[in-house]
């Protein structure tokens, strides 16, 4: 998943994935350009929405990232 992705790259994303991915922090939360929204999968449970409610700057594309496949 995405996650994997950002740690497997060494990305500088500091803090992120904290929880690492048991939707326990919003530190994943990645806001997505339209299109790309629009081309994975949607979002399959609530623990997600409600921690996505927690993230600063929510968006209508936005998601958790360690839950993005
Ligand atoms: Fe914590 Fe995604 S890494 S919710």
């Amino acid at each position: 998943n995405l996650l994997d992705v950002a740690i497997n790259n060494d990305l500088d994303l500091d803090g992120f994935g904290a929880c690492e991915g048991t939707l326990a922090c919003s530190t994943c939360h990645l806001v997505f350009k339209k299109e790309d929204f629009d081309n994975i999968e949607e979002m399959c449970t609530d623990e997600e929405l409600d921690m996505l409610d927690l993230a600063y700057g929510l968006t209508d594309e936005s998601r958790l990232g360690c839950q993005v496949c």
